[in-house]
This record gives structure tokens, C-alpha cells and sequence, in this order.
């Protein structure tokens, strides 16, 4: 078995297709309603990220050439949330219990020491008990329970939704609803960004250690343009107070050119000062509205909530979405993580430039060429200087080494 970084910019189409058979084929176990997807996604999806994200890949290949097992190390940049990452963690379930996963977690402790992150976040699927059991056995603690809920569009009572829309209006009289399809207006920004934060930072976060955030224009822009790359259309709804201006709710869908039957329900917000007054409803049922009309394909909305987050769901369940799938969502030190895969100690507390017998050789550049997880922490890469190194510190394939082998 061999483990290597996987660069999306320099990936050749034989490792994108044993990738893509591996994703939907991991899809298929997670998501068994929903067909697979094609190749151009799954590039989109890692080199038409947004330029604040980043992913370190690793992909575990059998001796044959196919993808067995994958691992992702996400982070973002910005003010907030520095101390944390993503990760995702894959193994095709013929190749489980062989102590695959503890390879690949080494491989992702690796990045979240290069990347100086000292939590780690990830979150397991109900439907799939082998990663819970993971999760129990390398005493990460449980952050929140969440569900996907779902919609099915030919069950909802369209009469609820022009009923909602009317009541919202006088419930709410001073304001009025606007929908926006592209990019956000230059001159509503700073509003936008001040309703996300007055709003998404209540979203329950149970015991997940996340601070609050609050999106720079900078970022909204990234956003916008990644989801342009991936060919994901977003729409949205406001709730404008008409006397101040101000933007005191919203909610999002997205719409994925590669699952025309599928909406994803984003995010639905309403600042803190205005809750309570029926403007969520509204902006939910005036979106479905809007759906209904110009989208009479979409068969399913679905969206990820808190099993918490009591306001929120008893919308959504009023308006007939279901539970549809369980999560639940973990957290883990870094530190600790590492000791349950027994990552090398010798290896850490050194911003991960690995200390070996060897310390003082200098560091220097070398491109790899082959690189497999060490058992002993870190990895071992052929680089083109013809040596084999103990390797610690880079970014895709270009790599700084400190000590041969
Ligand atoms: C969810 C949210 C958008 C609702 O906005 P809103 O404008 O207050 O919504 P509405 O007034 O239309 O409806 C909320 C309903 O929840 C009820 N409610 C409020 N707190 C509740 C609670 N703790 N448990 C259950 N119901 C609650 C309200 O009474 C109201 O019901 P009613 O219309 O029958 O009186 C808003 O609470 C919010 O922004 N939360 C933080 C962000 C968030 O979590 N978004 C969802 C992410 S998935």
C-alpha cells in the first residue's frame, strides 16, 4: 500500500479517475439514493476552491492503482478559527481494519502541525458505525448532533407556502423581500456582512471549540467566485427593513449544475434584533416559491441543522422536511490525536520540521517523487536528488528535507 500527497495541480488523469471510481463509490455507500458524479465535479471541487481554502490530500493506492482510502486536511485563512481544521477521513470498507485510517491520520497531523493548527474537527455518518467506533477509539468527544433533512418537493403543501408568504408580510410590515442571483452588490457588503455575523454566529455550535466569525469582503467575493468555478448557482433572499435599509434576514439555496434534481438549503439567517416576527418563514417560503416557479425539476431540497436548533426546525419540519441522515460532528486535539496513532513524539513540537538523529544536516529543497507514510510518523519520500528522506515540511510536491533516512 502506498500513501501519497495528492496535488490537484499536477494530478494525472489515471490517479483523477481511480479517484473519481473511489468517490462514488464512497457516495454510493453514504449517499445510496443519489447517482454518481462525474469526473468534472470532482476536479471543480479541488481546483475551483476558493482562494482562503485549503486541502491537503492523501490518497492510500492498492498495488493495482486504485484509490483505496483517502485522507483531507481542510483549512481556511482569515481572523478567525486558526486553531482548527477539517478533517476527512475515507476508507473503501474492503480495506478497513487493516490500520489504514491510522496511516492517513498521520499524514493529516502532519499538515495540521505545517499549517499550525492544534484542533481537529471531523464528523461521522450514523449510516456507517465503522467511523464512530474510530472516533470512540482515539477519544476524540462529541461536538453536536446534526441531521441532514430533506424536502421532497411533490410533498409539500403549496397552499402553506402562499399562506407563509401572506402571513409574513403582516407580521412584518416594514419590510419587504428581495432575491439576488449573482454577486452580492458592492453597496450592500458591509450590510451583508453584518447580518451574517449577527445571525450565523447563533447557530448552535454545541461543544465545538469555534469562535465567531465575521467575513471580510475579501472572502465574499472568494466565495462567489468559487462557486462560479464549480458551476454552483446560488440564490438569495433578503429581508430589507424598508425605513433604515437595513438587512435583517436572508436565506440561501445552491444549485449544483451536476445534480439539477437536488437544491441544497445554505444557510438562513435573521439578525438577533429581529427575530421572532416571522421573517424566517417568510424568507423560507418565499424561496420555495420561487423554486416551485422556475425550477419545476428540483425534486428535493435538503439542509444540514443542529438536532438543537430549536427555531430553525420547527420551520423546516412545518414545512415538511424530514430527518434523512444522521451526524454526528467530533473534535480532537491535535496532540492527542497524535498520541492515538502513535505518531512519533520525537517528531512534534517543532512547527513539524521532524528532529531526528540527524539535526543538524541542513534543510534543502527536493521535488518528490514517490511518498509513503512512515510507521514511525511522517513520511518516507524517493525525491529527485536520488536520496530516500524522512520527510517533514512542504506543500504539494515540492518539499524542504531535513535528515536522510
Ligand atoms: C432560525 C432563524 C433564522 C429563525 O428566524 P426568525 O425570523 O426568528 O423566524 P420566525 O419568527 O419566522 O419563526 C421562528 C419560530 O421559532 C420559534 N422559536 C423561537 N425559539 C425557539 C426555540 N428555542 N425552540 C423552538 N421554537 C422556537 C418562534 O416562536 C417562531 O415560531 P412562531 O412563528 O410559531 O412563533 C433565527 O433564529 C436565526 O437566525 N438563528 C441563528 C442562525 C441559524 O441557526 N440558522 C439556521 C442554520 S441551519
Amino acid at each position: 500500500m502506498l500513501i501519497q500527497m495528492f496535488d490537484p495541480k499536477t494530478a494525472s488523469e489515471r490517479e483523477w479517475l481511480a479517484l473519481h471510481q473511489f468517490n462514488n463509490a464512497c457516495r454510493a455507500e453514504q449517499w445510496p439514493d443519489d447517482l454518481p458524479l462525474p469526473l468534472e465535479w470532482l476536479k471543480l471541487r479541488y481546483t475551483g476552491m476558493a482562494a482562503n481554502t485549503y486541502v491537503d490530500k492523501w490518497v492510500a493506492w492498492n498495488d493495482q492503482g486504485e484509490s483505496v482510502g483517502t485522507v483531507e486536511f481542510w483549512t481556511e485563512t482569515g481572523d478567525t478559527n486558526q486553531h482548527m481544521g477539517w478533517v476527512d477521513l475515507t476508507v473503501l470498507p474492503s480495506y478497513r481494519r487493516q490500520g489504514l485510517a491510522t496511516r492517513l491520520l498521520t499524514c493529516a497531523i502532519e499538515a495540521a502541525e505545517r499549517r499550525g493548527r492544534r484542533l481537529v474537527i471531523f464528523e461521522t455518518d450514523t449510516d456507517i458505525p465503522a467511523g464512530i467506533a474510530l472516533a470512540e477509539r482515539l477519544g476524540a468527544t462529541k461536538g453536536i448532533e446534526a441531521h441532514t433533512n430533506q424536502l421532497v418537493l411533490a410533498e409539500l403543501d403549496r397552499e402553506m407556502v402562499q399562506v407563509w408568504q401572506a402571513r409574513g408580510q403582516e407580521r412584518a410590515p416594514g419590510f419587504r423581500l428581495e432575491f439576488l442571483e449573482g454577486p452580492y452588490p458592492e453597496a450592500d457588503l458591509e450590510n451583508m456582512i453584518n447580518l451574517f455575523t449577527l445571525s450565523m454566529n447563533d447557530e448552535p455550535r454545541g461543544d465545538l471549540e469555534i469562535e465567531d466569525e465575521r467575513p471580510t469582503p475579501q472572502q465574499l467575493r472568494e466565495w462567489e467566485e468559487s462557486n462560479v468555478r464549480r458551476k454552483r448557482e446560488r440564490w438569495i433572499v433578503w429581508a430589507r427593513e424598508v425605513e433604515t435599509g437595513i438587512l435583517a434576514g436572508y436565506s440561501t439555496v445552491y444549485w449544483s449544475h451536476f445534480e439539477p434534481d437536488t437544491v441544497q438549503q445554505a444557510g438562513t439567517g435573521v439578525r438577533r434584533d429581529y427575530r421572532n416576527r416571522g421573517l424566517g418563514r417568510w424568507l423560507k417560503a418565499a424561496m420555495l416559491d420561487k423554486l416551485l416557479r422556475e425550477r419545476p425539476n428540483v425534486k428535493r431540497i435538503r439542509t444540514g441543522n443542529a438536532d438543537s436548533n430549536g427555531p430553525m426546525l420547527k420551520i423546516n419540519y412545518e414545512l415538511g422536511f424530514k430527518p434523512y441522515k444522521a451526524w454526528t460532528e467530533w473534535q480532537i486535539s491535535v496532540d492527542k490525536l497524535a498520541e492515538s496513532v502513535g505518531h512519533d513524539d520525537r517528531a512534534r513540537g517543532s512547527g513539524g520540521v521532524e528532529r531526528g538523529p540527524n539535526p543538524t544536516q541542513d534543510p534543502f529543497d527536493c521535488h518528490a517523487e514517490r511518498s509513503e507514510a512512515s510507521p514511525r510518523g511522517g513520511y518516507v519520500l524517493s525525491c529527485d536528488k536520488g536520496e530516500t528522506l524522512h520527510f517533514v515540511q512542504g506543500d504539494s510536491r515540492k518539499y524542504r528535507a531535513v535528515r536522510t533516512y
